[in-house]
């Protein structure tokens, strides 16, 4: 059985919720190897709304091991109250979900620390989920962090705790904010390593002895391509590695164990937070799309920005991701639109851009060249068979698959797992006919 990766290719957001839980009975193990509890996956079952925010969508079937990777950072609140609030939707415990040692671990002081950042920032602010993600991020990388490994030990937490104050409360003082309490962090940390204590694991460990007896392996990326620290749209990016290779360096496996890469598109394009968006709408079309398609944040509730599909940025999210299918979502909100347009090229200059642009004051400026599709006159809310989608709407993915150089294997036609088309066997067509790309 295959190991794939599913992610989303444009700015989060793109449904991949209801595609990993779709996917997760052909799978033994879902796996999530970036981000935080500022990803919001929905999924609806019998009518019933679950959003997830750290917990892989796997765990809404029965039998899926959910594995949270070393690259995700964990505020571990907040994922004890996921874990509670899912007892009434699924079987949780130890023996359905394994943290990384290695993860890193979100303290109250990011969160606060980010909120002053962002303010200070002005209008110039990155727009982000104020959650403490980038903050955790940063001491990472600044070789400060605090891991999950190290609830393990309350000592080594008490120790790491104090260091880690001595540079926030200078700091937290500088912004005008009361300094925090060494001790009252480590009584609340040492309650959570407590809880949290049977759920963490050697997760690399774990996920290779598994695929050695055969498992398989469904590797769940957070928000999207476009947000990648490295490849996204800087600085108005999350902090973590949203592309495939995070899921190499945020689960501790090797790339020879992923066979491939399933890309998450809406049929539109929507934004939360700061920085640039070509395609979008601030027009009636734009506030129709938004309603239809509910285009809320799902951790935070912030309106999403919307606008047109943005073929060059998809493009390139499938050249970085190395993707050769698409899951398509959300179609049924632009049902009974007049036309739909499609964004085939940026205009900067006087010149035309088809390649997507590095710096984002480029694409600031940019303006979309669009190719304009005539609407579908009848819906395609909640059809499940290939053969009942309407030609005009058939043209529709054809442009898009043309122009990102992928084909659409899955259309998600509503919220619900039964309104879905399955255009092939998608997980067989992934591994067995990769897309030809053109030279
Ligand atoms: P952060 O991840 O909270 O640091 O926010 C950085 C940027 O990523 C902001 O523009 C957020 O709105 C965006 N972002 C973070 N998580 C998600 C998500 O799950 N979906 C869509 N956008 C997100």
């Amino acid at each position: 059985m295959a190991n794939i990766i599913v992610l989303g290719t444009q700015w989060g957001d793109e449904g991949k919720g209801k595609i990993v839980d779709l996917l997760t009975p052909g799978f033994d193990i879902v796996a999530r190897y970036q981000g935080g509890h500022n990803a919001g996956h929905t999924v609806y079952v019998d009518g019933r709304k679950i959003v997830l925010h750290l917990i892989p969508s796997g765990i809404l079937r029965p039998k899926t091991l959910c594995v949270i990777g070393n690259g995700v950072v964990i505020d571990p609140r907040a994922f004890l109250e996921e874990v509670e609030a899912l007892r009434a939707v699924a079987s949780v415990g130890p023996d359905r979900i394994a943290v990384s040692a290695k993860a890193h671990l979100i303290l109250p002081y990011h969160g606060v620390l980010e909120r002053a950042d962002e303010d200070r920032l002005g209008e110039k602010k990155i727009g982000t989920t104020c959650r403490g993600i980038g903050p955790a991020y940063e001491d990472k990388a600044a070789r400060r962090g605090i891991r999950a490994g190290d609830l393990l030990d309350l000592d080594v937490l008490k120790g790491k705790i104090a260091d880690n104050l001595a540079v926030k409360n200078p700091s937290m003082r500088a912004c005008g904010l009361e300094p925090i309490g060494a001790e009252e962090i480590f009584a609340r940390y040492a309650a959570f390593a407590e809880a949290l204590r049977p759920y963490i694991r050697d997760t690399s460990r774990l996920l290779a002895d598994r695929m050695r007896l055969g498992a398989s392996v469904l590797f769940e990326g957070a928000q999207g391509a476009l947000l990648d620290l490295d490849h996204g749209t800087y600085p108005f990016v999350t902090s973590s590695s949203a592309t495939a290779g995070g899921a190499c360096t945020g689960l501790g496996v090797g790339p020879t164990a992923i066979d491939a890469v399933l890309g998450v598109t809406k049929a539109y394009t929507t934004r939360v937070g700061s920085g640039p968006f070509p395609t979008e709408l601030g027009d009636e079309t734009g506030k129709t799309i938004a309603r239809r398609g509910d285009e809320f944040g799902a951790t935070t509730g912030r309106p999403r920005r919307c606008g047109w599909f943005d073929a060059v940025a998809v493009s390139y999210a499938c050249r970085i991701n190395g993707i050769s299918r698409l899951a398509l979502t959300k179609p049924d909100v632009l049902d009974g639109l007049p036309e739909v347009k499609v964004c085939t090229g940026y205009r900067y200059k006087g010149g035309l851009l088809r390649d997507f642009p590095s710096e984002p004051w480029i694409l600031e400026k940019a303006r979309p060249e669009y190719r304009t599709m005539p609407g579908w006159p009848s819906p395609v809310r909640g059809i499940s068979e290939l053969g009942d989608l309407p030609p005009a709407f058939r043209d529709y993915v054809r442009l898009l698959e043309d122009l990102v150089e992928a084909r659409a294997g899955i259309i998600s036609t509503g919220v619900e797992r039964e309104e879905t088309v399955f255009v092939e066997d998608v997980l067989a067509g992934l591994v067995d006919r990769p897309a030809v790309r053109k030279p």
